[in-house]
């Protein structure tokens, strides 16, 4: 027989966000309100939905389960319930904020992690997660501006936690979770506090004009690595020789020419 898997504990999520994380605590300006459910179809679809009431930044969707939890590059995100994590941040950056949020995500992210658990994560360029080069988190961000209007931007994230996607045929061999790397079961409300924590004071950096690209470029597994990289229709292969300022991979090719590749996706090759 199947077990209820146990739901997230909102009452200690919002205490450890009530103390904020001792070294991140100081400098975040945000107030988080997080809003818990237990399924929905896509948490950026109630982040959204509260986007268009008029909701102001802070908000956060939370579930235990996504029937229609979505990708990057139009796939679909598997959403088991009852022991990961699945939110969406609703954001109202400026626009220098909004050019620096992919990759103050991911960094929240692998920062959060490691507070919690000692990991040390990567970032596979752009915005993936990874531990021991195995996709533990997964980024999804749609903005809207209008403007000079600070613009809406809706930052999901799904991390995996204590469900082993191994489990689930297509992603054995390419996906793992938190409990799978540290060998023992993580606490998700501790994660997804530590990540908002994380999250809260790169925000508050890149809104003084701060960068964070050196914090994100010292956590990118993919520099000096022989690349694949899809851009579109387009196959791009080489050596990534380094990443912009905006976050762009710059690429060198079997013939020494360099390119910048702004949007993409990466397979890293032996
Ligand atoms: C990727 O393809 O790597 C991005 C995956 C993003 C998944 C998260 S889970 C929470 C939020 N809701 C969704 O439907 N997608 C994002």
């Amino acid at each position: 027989m199947n077990e209820r898997p146990t739901d997230l504990d909102i009452v200690r999520v919002n205490a450890l966000l009530a103390d904020g994380a001792p070294e991140t605590g100081a400098d975040a300006q945000l107030s988080w309100r997080v809003v818990y459910q237990r399924e929905v179809s896509s948490t950026m679809d109630v982040a959204r939905a509260l986007a268009e009431r008029g909701e102001p930044a802070g908000a956060v969707a939370v579930a235990d389960e996504q029937t229609a939890g979505r990708g990057r590059l139009g796939r679909s995100w598997v959403s088991a319930a009852g022991g990961n994590l699945y939110f969406t941040v609703l954001l109202r950056p400026t626009l220098a904020g909004l050019r620096q949020l992919a990759m103050i995500a991911p960094l929240a992210v692998v920062e959060g992690i490691g507070d919690v658990t000692g990991l040390h994560a990567e970032i596979k360029w752009p915005n993936d997660v990874q531990l021991d080069g195995l996709k533990c988190c997964g980024v999804l961000i749609d903005a809207d501006v209008r403007g000079d209007a600070p613009a809406l931007a809706l930052v999901g994230i799904g991390l995996n936690v204590n469900v082993d996607p191994a489990q689930t045929p297509e992603l054995s061999g390419i996906a793992t979770c938190l409990r799978v790397a540290l060998g023992r079961s993580v606490e998700r409300e501790a994660v997804l506090a530590a990540v908002l924590g994380r999250l809260a004071e790169l925000l508050a950096l890149v809104e003084r004009g701060e960068s964070a690209r050196p914090r994100w470029r010292a956590r990118l597994n993919t520099l000096g690595r022989a690349v694949r990289v899809r851009i579109g229709a387009e196959i791009e292969t080489g050596v990534v020789v380094d990443v912009a300022e905006d976050g762009s991979l710059e690429l060198e090719r079997a013939d020494g020419s360099r390119i910048l590749i702004a949007a993409g996706e990466v397979t890293l090759r032996a």
